[in-house]
């Protein structure tokens, strides 16, 4: 789907939001600037995350509780894995999968072993644009992997 604006790439990101729980994960693929964080702010805002959700390139994985009272919702997990060589790596995080949603930036190759369901995003840049801050449009495809992803269907979201 053309995703148009970064205002639109944070409304796409709530509408996965609505998707997620517990023990899901979400893997962000593009090249630098692509849009990964931008996607996930707008899904951190929608899970209500206490704080901004920021890219992460200084710690490789930032946890956001929620902001409700019971403290009972999960926290969403944020992982830059632009510096990991190897899933090992990723499971040296320590991450609590079972018991937050993740997302992983830069994750593609890291997952197999780690999950057999997760939620690939893949967000490519038709015009080929080099700014950052330029308005412009990005080509996102959503691909759901196992079991937890069977049947479904991302069709309603972008339209
Ligand atoms: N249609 C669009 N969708 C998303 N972002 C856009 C769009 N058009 C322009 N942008 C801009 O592109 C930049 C995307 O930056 P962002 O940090 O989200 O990318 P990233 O993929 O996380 O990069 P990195 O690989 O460095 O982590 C932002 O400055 C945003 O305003
Ligand atoms: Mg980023």
């Amino acid at each position: 789907m053309i995703v148009a604006t970064p205002e639109d790439m944070e409304r796409l990101g709530a509408l996965i939001a609505a998707e997620l729980r517990a023990g899901d994960l979400v893997m962000l693929n593009g090249e630098l600037g692509a849009g990964k964080t931008t996607l996930t702010r707008g899904l951190g805002e929608a899970l209500g995350v206490r704080g901004a959700v920021t890219s992460p390139t200084f710690v490789l994985a930032r946890t956001h509780p929620r902001a409700d009272t019971a403290g009972m919702l999960p926290p969403l997990v944020h992982v830059d894995a632009y510096r990991l060589a190897s899933a090992v790596e990723l499971d040296d995080l320590d991450i609590d999968f079972e018991g937050s949603i993740v997302v992983v930036e830069w994750g593609d190759g890291l997952l197999d072993g780690i999950t057999d369901s997760w939620l690939r995003i893949d967000i490519e840049r038709p015009h080929g644009g080099d700014a950052d801050a330029e308005v412009e449009p990005r080509d996102v495809t959503l691909t759901g992997i196992g079991p937890r992803w069977e049947g479904v269907s991302w069709d309603a979201v972008g339209h």
